[in-house]
């Protein structure tokens, strides 16, 4: 009778907890982070619940602005003044899942509290470059968006760094991640091929109605996409057809989760599609935002709900000289994606919509994205582990990101080859309590600085153990107990400056950084030859493992 009565608590407690997660208005996974906020909040224009990026990153000082003009995020921000060759952030994502992610930055207007300019600086997710940004006189003191598109595939994290450049300190005032329906931008998953990720050129909404505020996101976009308005003077000013009288007969995009299988139209927004440009020739030009890749993806829009227009007859939509020709054969709305264009113009895109109608055809909406393989580096999960440990250890975790890519932690040294680590150059750190076991795990050590700290206890004898290691530096500290044997009377091997260490080696000098190893006797030269079919064989298995992921 009591399991019973169990049973009968849980099946209420779940049916509880589904109702509370169907409450939520949005239809996919939305994180919303507001950098450097004091405390999460809901904003109730938009209805987006937004969070501290305090979970996220743990680096970085910050700093409230005065204003509002701008939404709320942008008047908060996180910034990095350390010297470092990153300051990342550790994003959760759900694996198998396409992804918007968007980063607005904005440096203040110029009072007291403003990022000082000139300032430089490139995000990367992963091993990709997201974005480099740039901002150098006061007419830079705008806010600007950033969005790309990718697809997580085995990935349960996304590393977001941003990767000081040679003026000022990075800034971050918002991050945005939007899961995406399964099938949309199909491009990001590309089965069986090399995945690539996007970043956006222009999102644009045809023929919105004069005047008025008409940009718009979420809720009116079930993704929280940004469309902007094409407008004149950006825009040549065609014909403008309002669809809302046909409303009966226009088939819209409804997203429902449950739905399964869709045919991979994007689910454009019926504010989009509501309202669109007419004619029998709709050309504009656009300029490139980007010049790092000739490769594009483009999506148009279109409707049709007109009865007179012969549907049947071919329609042709181009980006440059890529066309393509449809007959939309049914009426309503529609998508047209051409998946890798290749540009040719180094400025500018070219878009030309067109029909031999008379009746002209109707265009809702028009996207363009920069594509770019995803570059898969990562840091050889045993070494990632080994340096969890460590760092947990030296109470190092504001570390953060991968060890090595796109650029290693300042204090390491990775063979970017390979993912492997090759030296740990912790010397001046202020580190203190013992050497932590796990250094042992990275066995592609050639050098382990650890001089000038204050470290404790007894050295490991697993230290010994490391095949390649050539230098050890643990001068200067407050190590105690005998050195091993294994790392006795070892060239590169040094101990000076610990009073309470015992064993010979522990009044060696320090061999300086840097110099060179001693002459190879015929042993060394044995374990370089086996290390480099070693290599080798991790190179070859490495690349099989790409290639079957
Ligand atoms: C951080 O995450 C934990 C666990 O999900 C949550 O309880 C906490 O409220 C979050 N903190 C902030 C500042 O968002
Ligand atoms: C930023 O990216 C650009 C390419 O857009 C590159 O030339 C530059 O070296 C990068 N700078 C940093 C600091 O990563
Ligand atoms: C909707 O379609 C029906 C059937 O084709 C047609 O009779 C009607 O005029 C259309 N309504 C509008 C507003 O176009
Ligand atoms: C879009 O229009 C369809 C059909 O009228 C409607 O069911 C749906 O709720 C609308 N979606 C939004 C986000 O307004
Ligand atoms: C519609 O267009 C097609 C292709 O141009 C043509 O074969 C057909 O006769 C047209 N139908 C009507 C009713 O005009
Ligand atoms: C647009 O395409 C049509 C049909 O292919 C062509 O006649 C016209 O010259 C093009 N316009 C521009 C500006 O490229
Ligand atoms: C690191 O080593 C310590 C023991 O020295 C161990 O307790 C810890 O679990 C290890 N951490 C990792 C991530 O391997
Ligand atoms: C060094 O670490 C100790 C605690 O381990 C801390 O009290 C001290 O402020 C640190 N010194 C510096 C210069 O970071
Ligand atoms: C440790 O620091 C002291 C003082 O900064 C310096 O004289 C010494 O050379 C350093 N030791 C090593 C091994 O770098």
């Amino acid at each position: 009778m009591p399991k019973f009565i169990y049973l009968f608590v849980l099946l209420i407690l779940y049916l509880c907890l589904q109702a509370f997660v169907r409450s939520d208005a949005q239809l996919t996974e939305f994180r919303s982070i507001d950098c450097g906020a004091a405390s999460s909040y809901e904003d109730a224009e938009l209805g987006l619940k937004w969070e501290t990026d305090d979970n996220y990153t743990k680096s970085g000082i910050t700093r409230k602005m005065e204003g509002q003009d701008l939404p709320k995020q942008l008047y908060s921000y996180r910034y990095f003044t350390s010297r470092r060759n990153k300051h990342c952030y550790v994003l959760p994502v759900t694996t198998d899942t396409t992804y918007l992610l968007r980063v607005r930055l904005f440096p203040g207007s110029g009072g007291s509290s403003s990022i000082d300019l000139p300032v430089e600086f490139n995000a990367t997710f992963n091993n990709n470059l997201f974005f480099s940004y740039s901002a150098v006189t006061d007419t830079d003191r705008v806010d600007v968006t950033y969005e790309s598109l990718f697809h997580s595939f085995e990935r349960e994290e996304i590393y977001l760094c941003l990767l000081p450049g040679s003026k000022g300190t990075p800034f971050i005032n918002s991050v945005e991640l939007r899961g995406l329906p399964d099938t949309s931008y199909f491009v990001t998953r590309n089965p069986g091929e090399v995945p690539q990720f996007m970043v956006l050129g222009d999102r644009l909404n045809m023929g919105p109605k004069p005047g008025g505020n008409s940009f718009f996101r979420y809720p009116d976009d079930d993704f929280d996409r940004f469309w902007q308005p094409a407008v004149p003077p950006r825009f040549p000013s065609f014909a403008r057809i309002d669809e809302s009288s046909f409303i009966e007969n226009l088939t819209l995009f409804t997203y429902t989760p449950a739905s399964g299988a869709d045919d991979g139209y994007n689910w454009p927004p019926n504010r989009t599609v509501i309202d669109a440009w007419v004619g029998p020739q709709l050309a504009f030009t656009i300029p490139r935002s980007r010049v790092d890749t000739d490769k594009l993806y483009a999506s148009f829009y279109i409707a049709e709900i007109r009865p007179e227009v012969n549907i049947t007859e071919d329609f042709s939509y181009a980006v440059d000289d890529t066309s393509y020709s449809y007959s939309i054969g049914d009426r309503g709305a529609h998508t047209i994606w051409f998946n890798e264009v290749v540009l040719k113009d180094p400025k500018i895109i070219h878009v030309n919509v067109s029909s031999s109608s008379v009746d002209g055809v109707i265009l809702n909406g028009f996207e363009y994205y920069h594509l770019y393989d995803f570059d898969i580096s990562a840091t050889y999960s045993i070494d990632e582990k080994a340096l969890d440990g460590l760092q947990e250890s030296f109470g190092l975790q504001d570390w953060q990101g991968d060890p090595c890519f796109p650029v290693a932690w300042d204090w390491l040294t990775c063979d970017t080859e390979a993912s492997r680590i090759q030296k740990l150059k912790l010397s001046h750190m202020n580190l203190s309590g013992p050497i932590p076991e796990n250094i042992s795990n990275l066995v592609e050590l050639t050098e382990i600085y650890l001089d000038n700290n204050s470290l404790e206890g007894s050295i490991p004898e697993s230290l010994a153990s490391l095949p390649k290691l050539q230098i050890l530096a643990l001068d200067d500290n407050k190590l105690t107990g005998e050195i091993p044997p294994g790392l006795q009377n070892r060239r590169g091997f040094t101990f000076t400056g610990n009073p309470g260490l015992i064993g010979a080696g522990s009044g060696a000098t320090a061999q300086a950084p840097g110099s060179q190893p001693s002459p190879k006797s015929a042993a060394v030269r044995t374990i370089r030859e086996t290390d480099i079919l070693l290599l080798g064989m991790v190179l070859w298995a490495s690349l099989f493992l790409q290639v079957s992921i």
